[in-house]
């Protein structure tokens, strides 16, 4: 008996990282997934984010865990494709009762090219991306009746700017990490009501694609006023993430809505 038998999770940004190890970890606990993507890039981003092949891995890993999943290529900016994704997933899998908001990206470089082009991406994706990816599936939930969980997650950039530099990137990245605080806990009073409880869970480095890149480690070298964590570990793994996030989507945190929960390695505690 898993704690998510019968369940089913809607996951952004579930090609690889964060996102695969939520996916994975739900599966391996009983849930369904739907999974979505973008798999291809932004002009603006100089990193290479995930590709249809990684959407495919993460299809194959929750497979092997017997568990069903519907995968979907959708973009978290365009809220017309990320609700038919989330229509053809319910067609496939009946339902919804946990969502985990994990698309981003961070775009930080040492050469920025237009960083008003950067800012809106950054905002574009991980702060109005967050917003559609919640308004596509909320009246599912709410009319399922049955509660459910909603989980955010936001950063270390969310609770603090410790290293600020001032960059398109970096204020993007911190101004969309602390605002899905404010949606979070708005949401949690709106949401109380059908007892659908929502959480932002706050990382700090995280060993993915996202920051072992050659761009992100030139900009954390020309700006190394980041600082590191209070425990001894550099990067996090994306299954400390998933753990966490598997708590707060279960039955064990019930009583627990509106909170921002740092996994971070006491980097917000400095
Ligand atoms: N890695 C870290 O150090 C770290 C630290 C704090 C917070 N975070 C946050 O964790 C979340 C997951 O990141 P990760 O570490 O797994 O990095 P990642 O780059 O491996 O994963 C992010 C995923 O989001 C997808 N994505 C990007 N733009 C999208 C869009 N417009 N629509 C749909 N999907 C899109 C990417 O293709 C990628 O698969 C992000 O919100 C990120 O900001 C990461």
């Amino acid at each position: 008996m898993g704690r998510f038998d019968r369940k089913v999770a809607l996951i952004t940004g579930a090609a690889r990282g964060q996102g695969r190890a939520h996916a994975v970890k739900l599966a391996g606990e009983g849930a369904d997934i739907i999974a979505l993507d973008l798999c291809s890039q932004i002009d603006s981003v100089p990193y290479p984010l995930a590709t249809t092949g990684d959407l495919a891995e993460t299809v194959s890993a929750v497979e092997r865990l017997d568990q069903r999943i519907f995968a979907a290529e959708a973009d978290v900016r365009d809220f017309a494709a990320v609700s038919a994704a989330v229509k053809n997933g319910l067609a496939e899998l009946g339902r919804i009762d946990v969502v985990i908001a994990n698309a981003g990206i961070a775009p930080h470089s040492v050469d920025e090219k237009d960083p008003i082009q950067v800012f809106e991406d950054t905002l574009a994706v991980n702060l109005t991306g967050v917003r559609h990816t919640v308004h596509a599936v909320i009246d599912t939930l709410i009319e399922q009746g049955e509660g459910g969980s909603i989980i955010i997650t936001s950063s270390t950039a969310g609770l603090t700017a410790r290293g600020g530099t001032g960059t398109g990137a970096c204020d993007g990245y911190v101004a969309s990490k602390h605002a899905v605080v404010g949606l979070m806990r708005s949401w949690a009073n709106w949401l109380a009501p059908h007892r659908i409880r929502v959480n932002t869970i706050h990382p700090t480095g995280v060993d993915t694609p996202m920051v072992t890149n050659d761009a992100m480690a030139a900009y954390l070298e020309a700006n190394p006023g980041g600082a590191t964590n209070l425990l001894d570990v550099a990067l996090i793994e994306a299954v400390d993430l998933a753990n966490a996030a598997a708590w707060l989507a279960s039955d064990e945190a019930r009583y627990v809505t509106g909170v921002a929960l740092p996994v971070d390695a006491g980097f917000t505690a400095k």
